[in-house]
């Protein structure tokens, strides 16, 4: 019930009561390795900044990129922050025959104090060294991981945007680099950081997405690779939300490959049903991403005492309890918008509307205490931000 929601303070009091586990994790946090001989070349032609308004997402790279490469006799070697360029890669790489390429997406945020926090790289980390075993890949360890983080921020430090909502995206990617044509995992491999000042998903205040209920294609199927964050898995779901774009809506959302009559994912987030007095979400079964700010919405709910129930939820479900008028509110979670409300569900030929179209109070909630620990407005209690010391090498 709605009375039953605790208000944004008592939130802040709630994070204040952090459990023992979530303190573990605060004080395992990674700190910042000196260690590496990392070569800095700096560009020549920096970039005209684009204006805050017109980022969007994705659409431009900051000035400088981190590299470094693989091999067998070499192992990681040669790390260096260069000016943002065209990578060398042999027509017969891996990457461009089997598609043996995975990637993260965090961001670095520059809060209200002026500093300048990453958020849980330990998680993408962690993430993307699940995605390298499954597909037989080479993954950087997690000093140079942060490392090739922290230093091109520090390198791009005026690319870090300054409006409320804003950040610069930062895309750790992995391709199997060596050249031939046996289908077995490459021995040679390239792993790059690129950066992306990117606008808030939302202006000031946060609007809803109308999401189509996919059923003609699937995303990721049991014993496939639906968990990684592997290239082909967005290749697969480009025709769904091309179809979706089409009808008017802005992302799909995904049911299991088998029966498709399980919700597992919207798009690029995942997925939490609000229904009476409870929130439920897929649990984690090997076709849907462990997203890193899904994990933030579970330890969030569950220290201001409403715990995310994770267990399979079935379409048939969703659609019954809006006809009871139990559907209260529906929600994505993501790193590039965070929280989305989801206002419209688009079943067939109808529209199935959620809380009016209008924003949750759950939704708006979350959205708001994540927001203000990324930008450092109240105590990071989780551990959760890692600052980016800041006037040292460049
Ligand atoms: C398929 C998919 N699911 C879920 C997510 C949400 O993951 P995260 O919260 O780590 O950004 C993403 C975005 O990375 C995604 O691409």
């Amino acid at each position: 019930m709605d009375s039953e929601i605790a208000t944004p303070e008592q939130i802040a009091e709630q994070l204040a009561e952090h459990t023992a586990e979530d303190k573990m994790a605060k004080d395992s946090k990674p700190t910042k390795s000196n260690k590496l001989e990392i070569a800095v070349e700096t560009t020549k032609h920096p970039k005209s900044l684009p204006a805050n308004e017109s980022y969007g997402f994705g659409k431009f790279f900051s000035d400088h990129m981190f590299i470094t490469e693989y091999s067998e006799v070499l192992g990681w070697h040669a790390p260096r922050i260069q000016p943002y360029q065209s990578l060398r890669l042999d027509p017969g790489a891996a990457v461009l025959h089997y598609g043996q390429a995975i990637f993260e997406g965090m961001k670095a945020f520059r809060g209200d104090d002026g500093k300048i926090r990453l958020f849980r790289p330990e998680a993408n980390h962690r993430r993307m060294v699940a995605s390298a075993d499954r597909l037989c890949m080479k993954m950087v360890d997690f000093d140079i991981f942060v490392e090739s983080l922290v230093r091109l921020v520090q390198t791009d430090i005026n690319w870090v945007p300054t409006k409320p909502g804003t950040a610069l995206y930062l895309r750790p990617t992995l391709i199997g680099s060596e050249a031939f044509l046996g289908v077995r995992p490459a021995e040679a491999f390239i792993y790059y950081v690129i950066a992306s000042p990117v606008g808030g998903y939302y202006g000031d205040n946060i609007e809803t997405v109308k999401i189509w209920i996919e059923r003609k294609y699937s995303r990721a199927a049991p014993g496939g690779i639906g968990m990684t964050k592997a290239g082909g898995n967005y290749a697969a779901s480009l025709i769904a939300a091309t179809e979706a774009k089409k009808r008017g809506f802005a992302q799909v959302l995904w049911l299991d490959s088998s029966e498709k009559r399980f919700v597992e994912e919207v798009g690029t987030m995942n997925v939490f049903f609000r229904i009476g007095d409870e929130v439920i979400t897929p649990p984690l079964g090997g076709t849907i991403l462990p997203g890193v700010t899904r994990d933030c919405v579970i330890q969030l709910m569950k220290a201001r005492g409403t715990p995310v129930i994770e267990r399979p939820i079935g379409l048939d479900e969703v659609i019954d309890a809006h006809i009871r008028g139990d559907l209260k509110e529906v929600f994505g979670s993501g790193t590039a918008a965070s929280i989305s409300p989801v206002g419209a569900l688009g079943h067939g030929d109808e529209l199935i509307t959620i809380n009016g179209g209008k924003v949750g109070q759950i939704s708006a909630e979350l959205y708001k205490t994540l927001n203000d620990i990324q930008y450092g407005r109240i105590p990071d209690e989780f551990g959760w931000t890692m600052e980016i010391p800041l006037g040292a090498q460049k």
